[in-house]
């Protein structure tokens, strides 16, 4: 029996809060249950940074630095890079054709990036990788005759509208083909969306400028804390608040949760002021990001280390994205391969 984790990040660079608690700390949880496979999506970072290649090789180094430095093992779960497998490109083509270009057009996250990036036109490449995403995925099942085998992708709430592409794109070819593939079951993570610091309605993201990074020293964090927003009504210390319009206080809720009930009622009363709920945020996310800054400063000193982690994982997803492959193109009527010396 199977059971098996596929999910990844691109890699455009360093990792930061919402990536912690919409995604990270799930795969934390579930590595030890089931084989995993952390992509390390390289190719799908190409969409937005196809004119930025020369930071591609740092990127996909912090991006394994603050896996590593959060927790994840790569000894259990293999980290491994998109661009290396070959297969995955090949899959991506031959999914494309169940893919009616509506759908894609419609896609909310696909909008939403295009509308948050101020993407003026649209490369194809950038339209169809919920594609590549899905392929992605699906080269990682494992045989739906396995009985209760799983193929479960943690992520963020912003990824749903991907894997129930991917689940759709995966029956169409089960029923087109035969049965390759076990449908993926979305995992969302404790806090599904994390809003940003100031407020706007858009999450933490690493491309708009707000976001704290895990590897943040603790300055720079009292500092983006302190630069926050708070309620507007509430100008000095002795006038009422309203946590739940506030967007310091949704981040007490979510990292200072024993703390937050007590604070919501100084905010009210008056009694607690801006500045010090603002500094109390600053040392609830402290204490938090220092073990992994701790780990850090370890792993950076070995690069060794992390470059192992990569080849070693992408080795071991490779294997399984051959053997896939080859069960793909037999039931595609693909494999001319068997002809060779008949
Ligand atoms: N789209 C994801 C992101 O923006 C990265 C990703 C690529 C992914 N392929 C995936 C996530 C497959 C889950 C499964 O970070």
């Amino acid at each position: 029996m199977s059971r098996r984790i596929l999910t990844g990040m691109r890699t455009t660079g360093r990792l930061h809060l919402g990536h912690y608690v919409g995604a990270l700390d799930n795969w934390l949880k579930l590595q030890h249950d089931y084989d995993c496979f952390f992509l390390l999506a390289d190719v799908q970072a190409l969409t937005t940074h196809f004119d930025r290649v020369a930071e591609l090789e740092n990127s996909v180094k912090q991006v394994v630095i603050d896996w590593l430095s959060v927790g994840l093992d790569a000894q259990r779960a293999a980290f491994f890079l998109q661009s290396a497998i070959g297969e995955y490109p090949e899959l991506t083509v031959y999914l494309s054709m169940l893919v009616n270009m509506g759908i894609l057009e419609r896609n909310p996250t696909v909008k939403e990036e295009i509308r948050d990036h101020g993407m003026g036109t649209v490369n194809l490449g950038f339209m169809m990788y919920p594609v590549s995403q899905a392929a992605d995925i699906l080269l990682f099942s494992p045989s739906p005759e396995d009985v209760g085998s799983e193929l479960l992708v943690p992520v963020g709430e912003d990824q749903l509208p991907h894997v129930e592409l991917c689940r759709d794109i995966a029956s169409r070819f089960n029923r087109q083909y035969g049965n390759i593939f076990v449908l993926p079951e979305a995992k969302i993570g404790l806090v599904p969306r994390l809003g940003d610091l100031n407020g706007s309605q858009a999450k933490m993201s690493k491309s708009m400028g707000n976001a704290i990074y895990l590897s943040d020293s603790a300055d720079v964090v009292r500092e983006k804390v302190r630069q926050g927003v708070t309620d507007p009504q509430k100008m000095r210390r002795g006038d009422p608040g309203r946590p739940e319009i506030c967007p310091i206080y949704s981040y007490h809720e979510i990292f200072n949760v024993d703390n937050s009930l007590t604070l919501a009622a100084g905010c009210r009363s008056g009694n607690l002021g801006c500045v010090d709920c603002k500094a109390k945020l600053a040392v609830a996310l402290n204490q938090k990001l220092e073990p992994i800054r701790e780990a850090r400063i370890q792993i950076e000193a070995r690069p060794d280390v992390v470059s192992q982690a990569i080849w070693d994982g992408t080795e071991r997803a490779h294997v399984i994205g051959r053997e896939t492959m080859s069960k793909v193109r037999a039931a595609m009527h693909l494999d001319y391969r068997r002809l060779k010396g008949t």
